[in-house]
């Protein structure tokens, strides 16, 4: 049977949104299918607003419930940086899973990372280091990207882009304006295209 995906993200101006779409264009491509799911927002929305952030997606469900988790075989998760670091809200949404962590209802599932930075050195590598700490405490296994699958745009630096072994990545620059270049789309629907057939095999 062909595994369950979930693309788990969250994304305040929209990079991650969009590296989201790319990696489900990319499972799709792959004859899979991908469920696409926001974390929730926890920040007030006059701080929001102080933010020039446009709050969630309206067409986009919210994962409310960690248990709706426990029904797909794999997650790729969406992670735009801070300090090199998941986001708060993604910490709020971790720390109601528990439930999951202490039955192992997550546990033996496959999990990929794709990050938004605003700057080069800005965590696209420590950001996914950080989030192995979470994904093992519940025993779910990492797949990384690696470097075959998309070997020239990785290596290739002719021009800044995002992206690495760890999975796919776009930089929002200073201001956010940056917008994901069509290397770094690219490189996200390899990654989904990879990640959906190590998980086909995985779970066959
Ligand atoms: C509080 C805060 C901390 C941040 N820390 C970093 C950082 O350490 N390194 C970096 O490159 N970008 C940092 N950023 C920029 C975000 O990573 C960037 O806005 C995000 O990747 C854009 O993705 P999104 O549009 O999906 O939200 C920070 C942004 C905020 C608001």
């Amino acid at each position: 049977m062909a595994p369950k995906i979930a693309i788990v993200y969250y994304s305040m101006y929209g990079h991650i949104r969009k590296l989201a779409e790319a990696e489900k264009a990319g499972i799709e491509s792959a004859g899979g299918t991908a469920d696409v799911y926001q974390i929730p927002e926890t920040l007030p929305s006059e701080v929001l607003t102080k933010m020039h952030a446009p709050g969630p997606a309206s067409d986009v469900p919210t994962l409310e419930d960690p248990a709706t988790l426990e029904q797909y075989d794999a997650f790729l998760l969406g992670i735009p940086t801070r300090y090199g670091n998941f986001p708060a809200q993604w910490k709020t949404f971790w720390d109601k899973t528990g439930k999951q962590w202490a039955t192992g209802a997550y546990a033996g599932k496959l999990a990929g990372l794709f990050v938004s930075t605003a700057s080069l050195g800005g965590g696209q590598e420590s950001t996914c280091i950080a989030a192995m700490s979470t994904l093992t405490h519940h025993g779910i296994i990492y797949v990384p990207f690696g470097y075959s699958k998309a070997y020239q745009d990785l290596v290739d630096l002719s021009e800044v882009h995002g992206g690495s072994a760890w999975g796919a990545g776009t930089f929002a620059g200073p201001d956010g304006s940056r917008q994901p270049s069509e290397r770094e789309l690219r490189i996200a629907q390899v990654h989904g295209k990879n990640f959906y057939e190590i998980a086909a095999k995985h779970f066959s």
